[in-house]
């Protein structure tokens, strides 16, 4: 059978980076096609060879046994290829009818925009999909979910037969990852190929049929899903073994050594007063659905956004956190959880984003010092977590989505800070830099760090947390710690006490 597609010795280089050397790849007609690898692997980019956003310096695009050369992402959707980016490329203001047809608008005989017709073939595709999605909303208010979904219709209209999603459930909640699930296998029932890159190993296992791994910009090995194991894997990923990827390290910290105190904190007017005590030196786990009110907690507790009422202490001195940089004067740092919004400056270096709110640190030292210092201190941050790229001077546009992950991590480790807080660190991040990333926090610890971790993966929460706050529509329904610490009591507060 002739392959949907055939990607044929693909290569690219980047100035300094060979980001693909030597690809091949085929994705049959009804097939998910998983593309596994590190941070940096060159998934994102050999997509978008694909798509005709970047030219490949060698190798062939073959598209029903034709050998195709893009120009442009037109001449992929042309030939049927359609990707749905990681930052979605939809118009927030406009409704999803008016993104599915942006610049290519239905128009009646008299040459008029025909809403009415746009609006039925938006229905149909959304009944395609079987989602129902409010047609005339900014889209904006609706879910990322949803968003995603009028992403993949609009793909659909343009008669898309190979769909390309770059971790798309990233930013989704369990519950509407499995929706997704649904839909690609609809697709997959109606002869769609699919290339999905996820970092999630039970994810790859529960919709893809096929699996090819990269590594370093080359293809190490493709195969069934059925004949592999997650451990075969993550090793032909890495490299090696990754046998336990959380520390083994027991947190010994002195439970009468409160590092901060929240007394009572309320958020709004008619909202609960939040009382919880942070020992010194622990890894303290928010856990809880998504929406249960854990970034809440910790954006009013630095006051990025403005409590009702705060009273707080650090290390038994009452203080006002006004605002974050007050915060961060007192030793509080927030890892906020989008990277989007994380304020990475794209076109900047990786040096200058990450001495970006560090440079207190080096004032007072003459300017060719300082400078000296800077390149110095961000080297050795950017080697602790491993952020894959040529130097410092990179900027961090051209790296990869979990690099510039990393670079943010980076930057706050800078920053001299007796309570980090960490809002879905390893989201997007490679099972090997996972474990990197959970080393680093248990080093900080044993530095005398406490660290608050908001997080929605269970295993990261058992495997790496010394405690647990379990939030619950926006309260704290429990602490858990020792035996008491186990996935069944989480789930069991995490739902209300629904379930038993
Ligand atoms: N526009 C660019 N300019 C320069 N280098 C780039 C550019 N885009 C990607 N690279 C480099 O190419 C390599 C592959 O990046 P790519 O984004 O394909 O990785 P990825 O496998 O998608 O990783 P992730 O899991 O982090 O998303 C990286 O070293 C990256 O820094
Ligand atoms: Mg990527």
């Amino acid at each position: 059978m002739t392959p949907l597609l055939s990607l044929r010795h693909i290569s690219k280089s980047f100035p300094g980076v060979k980001a693909l050397q030597d690809v091949s790849l085929d994705v049959h007609a009804g097939e998910v096609h998983a593309l596994l690898g590190e941070n940096g692997a060159g998934k994102s980019t050999l997509m978008k060879v694909l798509c005709g956003i970047y030219r490949q310096d060698e190798g062939d695009i073959v598209v029903d046994g034709q050998a195709r050369d893009f120009h442009g992402y037109q001449d992929a959707l042309d030939a049927g290829i359609g990707i749905i980016f990681q930052e979605f490329s939809l118009i927030p203001d406009l409704d999803a009818v008016d993104n599915i047809f942006l610049g290519r608008e239905k128009r009646n005989r008299l040459g008029l925009r025909d809403r009415a017709g746009m609006i039925r073939e938006a229905r149909r595709l959304f009944d395609r999909l079987n989602v129902s999605i409010p047609l005339d909303l900014p889209i904006a208010e609706l879910s990322i979910a949803d968003q995603q979904f009028i992403e993949i219709a609009k793909a659909l209209s343009l008669d898309a037969r190979l769909l390309v999603l770059d971790e798309p459930t990233a930013t989704l909640t369990p519950s509407e990852a499995d929706h997704l699930f649904t839909i690609m296998r609809e697709l997959r029932q109606q002869g769609v190929g699919m290339v999905f890159i996820s970092h999630h190993m039970e994810e790859i296992f529960t919709i893809c049929d096929r699996v090819t791994v990269m590594r370093d910009g080359e293809k190490v090995d493709d195969c069934d899903t059925h004949a592999t194991t997650p451990d075969d894997l993550i090793e032909k990923m890495v490299g090696r073994r990754v046998e336990n990827i959380f520390p083994d390290y027991r947190c010994d910290a002195d439970h009468d050594d409160i590092v901060l105190d929240i007394q009572a904190l309320r958020l709004e007017a008619d909202g609960p007063d939040h009382s919880l005590k942070l020992r010194r030196g622990e890894i303290l786990g928010f856990a809880g659905l998504v929406g249960s009110g854990r970034t809440e907690l910790a954006r009013g507790l630095i006051g990025a956004t403005r409590p009702v009422h705060a009273s707080v202490r650090i290390e038994g001195q009452p203080v006002k956190l006004r605002h974050p940089a007050a915060a961060l004067k007192h030793g509080i740092g927030l890892l906020p959880e989008s990277r989007k919004t994380q304020g990475l400056i794209l076109p900047f270096s990786c040096r200058d984003n990450i001495s970006l709110n560090n440079l207190t640190q080096f004032q007072g030292s003459l300017p060719l010092l300082r400078r000296r210092q800077e390149s110095r201190t961000t080297a050795d941050l950017m080697a602790a977590v491993r952020v894959k790229a040529p130097g410092p001077e990179t900027p961090v546009g051209d790296l990869s989505g979990g690099n510039q992950q990393k670079v943010v991590i980076a930057r706050w480790l800078g920053h001299q800070c007796k309570v980090l807080i960490f809002d879905e660190p390893t989201r997007g991040i490679d099972v090997g830099a996972k474990a990197e990333i959970y080393a680093l926090m248990k080093e900080l610890t044993a530095q005398g760090v406490s660290i608050i971790m908001i997080s929605s993966e269970l295993p990261e929460v058992l495997g790496l947390c010394d405690r647990a706050a379990v939030f619950y529509q926006g309260r704290i329904a429990a602490e858990l710690e020792g035996s008491a610490l186990d996935s069944q009591s989480i789930m069991h507060h995490a739902t209300g006490g629904l379930s038993s």
